[in-house]
């Protein structure tokens, strides 16, 4: 374990205590329980009443809190120091939404510098001064990332879709061809911009897909100079994206000193700002450093980041929880578990500390989940009557301008429904009496009983909105730091992702010379030699 001995002897302790607890009970045991587990920031409510955490508990992993020195690391965090300390970086997204700007002036003036540059795009872009090869306006925007470069943007256009939208935002990452394919064939290629996104402009989904968009352009009467019009990069790398062919100034920096699936708020976010405005992506970093400051000046109980990340400690590293599900009950969030896997398990899927000591204990839980209440009809059966130990965010935005008021009621009965169903259970004498009342033998009671005492927190406010959304962000960003460090792992590099990428650069080249097939085992070969006869060269 990662800690000072004593607070995790104290924290195993109170895990055997309440082992065989009800959560149920302890609602009786106290009576303010509910006020009592319950912190608010940036317009969101964490309600984490519904945990197996006691007074004691809670007390003990606030002292864990306190010895691991959060507030201090995240000081640091904020502050600029190296925190990365693999690749010897700061870890500095938050300077990004303006967090501490004025402590780090220089930075902060090149982030300006971009911010501004990337505004004057905007708005050439909406007011047409900017347009396509054929003299029309842009209509529609397409992000060909993938990962960091993807999910975030992806997962926030969709959140804030509207009819008042200025443009259509659309994104490719897959190098499955399919993808963009499915993409461009709605398209008119003199209304659509790309934004070829990618913090190091070597990653081949991104680039591959680049190509074939150049190639969509002149296939359809762009000439080599409109290229420029239509494509913009944003990445680290300004000099590949030239030899690419895009020019300096149509290229929007970030900096190495921003983690990929922490740079939505860098020229990552573009499309956010092309589709609903700059005031929308505005908002968005205001939510998040509303969430900055939150976490700055909030202690203990009261740091909403802080207790959501010693509850994953908690149930992970005590409570043996090997997974978390993240379920929003909001068709706008329908990509945010996607985004929050790659939050989640690209920094905390570690296996050595960070002096490269293997670590024997769980680190990031496996994260999944999908919008209530589609994940209903399908796997909560097994959240139900399954015997895995998870634990869950039940996500809750409590209004939505505009839709129908009683099926958006339905969606917050089946959210609460679920947290009771999660919380309660059915015990064994209610299975009986609803086996009885079915006229099924006592035997068939065991089919109709369900656990219970799933720990689970929900996370409520009042919409979808980019200050909300911001926000919520945000405090999964600083959940992920402070678990991090509780668990004493990086939580900015992903060196784990490398291998992959080098075998598949040599299997490539296999399939495309048909040759090399004793550099790898006799299956892969039957396989790709499979795949060749399937693909006869044209
Ligand atoms: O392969 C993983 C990864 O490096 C992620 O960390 C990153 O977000 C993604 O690929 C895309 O990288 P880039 O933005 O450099 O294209």
């Amino acid at each position: 374990m990662t800690g000072n001995l004593s607070d995790e002897n104290r924290l195993k302790g109170l895990a055997r205590q309440l082992s065989g607890v009800r959560v149920v009970d302890l609602f009786d045991d106290e009576a303010d329980r509910a006020s009592n587990c319950r912190c608010e920031a940036a317009g969101l409510v964490l309600d984490y009443s519904k945990h197996l955490l006691n007074k004691e508990a809670r007390k003990a992993l606030l002292q864990r809190a306190e010895s691991a020195g959060l507030s201090d690391s995240f000081e640091k965090l904020t502050g600029g120091a190296h925190v990365n300390v693999t690749e010897d970086r700061p870890a500095l997204h938050t300077l990004l939404r303006g967090t501490r700007a004025g402590e780090l002036p220089s930075l902060w003036a090149e982030v300006e510098k971009v911010n501004a540059s990337l505004t004057t795009l905007v708005t050439d872009i909406h007011g047409g001064k900017r347009c396509g090869f054929a003299g029309t306006p842009f209509t529609h925007v397409v992000n060909l990332g993938i990962g960091g470069s993807d999910f975030g943007p992806r997962m926030v256009c969709r959140a804030l879709r509207s009819p008042e939208d200025r443009m259509t935002a659309h994104f490719v990452a897959n190098v499955d061809p399919q993808d963009l394919d499915e993409t461009l064939s709605q398209l008119n290629p003199a209304t659509t911009f790309f934004i070829v996104c990618s913090k190091s402009f070597t990653t081949e989904e991104t680039l591959t897909n680049a190509l074939r968009a150049r190639n969509w352009l002149l296939s359809s009467g762009a000439t080599k100079e409109d290229l420029g019009q239509h494509m913009v990069a944003v990445t680290t790398n300004i000099a590949a994206a030239g030899s690419f062919g895009i020019r300096e100034a149509d290229c929007f920096p970030i900096w190495d000193w921003v983690g990929g699936r922490y740079s939505l708020w860098s020229a990552v976010g573009l499309s956010v700002a092309l589709q609903g405005g700059w005031s929308t992506f505005a908002k968005l970093l205001a939510g998040a450093r509303s969430m900055d400051e939150h976490t700055h000046q909030s202690r203990g109980k009261n740091n909403l980041p802080l207790m959501l990340s010693l509850l994953e400690y908690w149930n992970t590293l005590y409570l043996h929880s090997d997974s978390h599900v993240v379920l929003p009950y909001s068709q706008r969030l329908e990509h945010l578990p996607d985004f929050l896997q790659q939050l989640s398990m690209e920094s905390n899927g570690k296996r050595v500390d960070l002096s490269g000591a293997p670590i024997s204990e769980p680190t990031a839980p496996v994260l999944w989940g999908s919008a209530g209440t589609i994940g209903q009809h399908s796997y909560y059966q097994l959240l139900h009557q399954g015997n895995r130990r998870f634990t869950a965010d039940i996500i809750l935005p409590l209004s939505n301008a505009g839709v129908d008021r009683d099926a958006h009621r339905k969606l917050a009965a089946n959210a609460l429904a679920q947290s009771r169903a999660l919380l309660t259970g059915r015990d064994a004498a209610a299975a009986q009496a609803l086996a009885q009342e079915r006229g099924q033998p006592d035997a068939f009671g065991p089919h109709y009983e369900m656990p219970g005492n799933h720990g689970h927190s929900l996370i409520y406010f009042n919409a979808v909105t980019p200050n909300a959304l911001g926000a919520l962000i945000a405090a999964y960003e600083h959940k992920t730091f402070f678990l991090s460090r509780l668990l004493g792992i990086n939580a900015f590099d992903q060196w784990g992702v490398e291998l992959g990428k080098v075998i598949g650069r040599k299997i490539l080249k296999i399939l495309e010379t048909g040759e090399g097939f004793d550099a790898v085992d006799d299956a892969t070969a039957v396989i790709l030699r499979a795949w060749r006869d399937a693909n006869p060269e044209p």
